[in-house]
């Protein structure tokens, strides 16, 4: 058995212990042979591979990013229209000798895993994103490295925020959902948590903001990238796209601060977190994650389950249809943002 593995999309810390766990189970264990494909798709279009065994894997753990490089390049050209051409896409896997794919990514990543594996093409998925929105998995790895860079990010502007008096809002990532500025805003106790599921008008902010400065405090506003406040239809973009043609999101934090502090006469400082939230060593969390990700994605490929994904259920690793993982993204239920909307402000 030959196994191409693969990363595509935003990269996310653990990745690099996820290609371990698989590799050490899949060669030392199994005697699969393993190959890496470089930049993700574009590895696979351009035959920049490296070959995987335990030497190749050595330490890698702690280390944040991923060794083989990521991207957002897509594995077939659907730009014309044309159907995909599947049998050329099997005539490249056979020119690399592989017999099936681990692929590691997220949302997008695994839509494309249960695309190929419609067609009886072999793949099994490792599920990472910053992000936490992807179904069929309590957890995705990286997302406690970004939440603990993010409630850190918290503690610091919270001493200079309180020192001066003002109102900081810090912007995380968070495209579609909320989960990174859920949990960093409860672990840093921020004063209001703003989600993209759901949109608060800005004199609801400005409500809290005032009443956390009538208590004597001040206030700290955690807002996730795609929050769309009430009545905005769109989130606050970059200029230009991204490798999935979708907007560069970011900014909404710059846009708000202005907002709130000509509204509520008090100062008001933003930060953008950024790609801090996804660079740098991952918490051991994220790195056992990932490691039992990756060797029940090996020990998937033995059993031959292609189209499943590796999810984490309660304590245990357990292979879901890549069909049931993915098309809809996992939001922030309404009870878990009421249940800390009750003390905003
Ligand atoms: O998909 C994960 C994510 O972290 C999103 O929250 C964010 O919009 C995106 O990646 C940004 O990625 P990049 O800057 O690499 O395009």
């Amino acid at each position: 058995m030959r196994i191409g593995v693969l990363c595509s999309g935003g990269d996310s810390p653990g990745m690099n212990a996820a290609i371990r766990g698989a590799v050490l189970r899949g060669v030392d264990v199994h005697g699969f042979e393993m190959v890496g494909f470089v930049d993700g798709w574009r590895g696979f279009h351009e035959g920049d591979t490296v070959e995987l065994d335990r030497p190749a894997v050595r330490g890698i753990s702690p280390l944040g990013g991923v060794f083989l490089g990521t991207s957002r390049v897509p594995p077939f050209d659907s730009r014309s229209g044309e159907p995909v051409d599947f049998d050329a896409f099997r005539a490249r896997m056979h020119s690399f000798g592989i017999d099936g794919f681990i692929l590691i990514g997220g949302n997008g990543t695994q839509t494309v895993g249960s695309i190929l594996a419609e067609q009886g093409i072999g793949v099994v998925g490792l599920p990472k994103t910053i992000d936490n929105d992807l179904d069929g998995t309590d957890y995705t790895f990286g997302f406690d490295t970004a939440v603990s860079i993010a409630a850190e990010a918290i503690d610091r502007l919270r001493t200079t925020g309180d020192s001066h008096r003002r109102c900081m809002v810090l912007e995380v990532m968070g495209r579609d959902v909320g989960w990174i500025a859920l949990h960093a805003g409860m672990a840093g106790g921020a004063q209001a948590m703003l989600l993209p599921e759901f949109p608060e008008s800005i004199e609801q902010v400005c409500e809290w903001v005032t009443s956390v400065r009538d208590r004597g405090r001040s206030s700290l506003i955690v807002v996730a990238e795609g929050f769309k406040p009430a009545g905005e239809d769109q989130a606050v973009t970059r200029e230009g796209l991204d490798g999935f043609g979708r907007p560069r999101l970011g900014g909404v934090a710059e846009v708000l601060a202005p907002l709130i502090e000509q509204r509520t006469g008090i100062e008001t400082r933003a930060t953008v977190l950024g790609h801090l939230q996804r660079g740098g060593s991952p918490t051991a969390f994220d790195r056992v994650l990932a490691t039992r990700t990756g060797i029940a994605g090996a020990d998937a490929v033995l059993r031959g389950e292609w189209g499943t994904m590796a999810g984490l259920r309660g304590d245990r690793i357990e292979m879901v249809p890549l069909s049931e993982a993915v098309g809809r993204l996992k939001r922030v239920p309404a009870e878990r943002y009421t249940e800390v909307r009750l003390n905003f402000g």
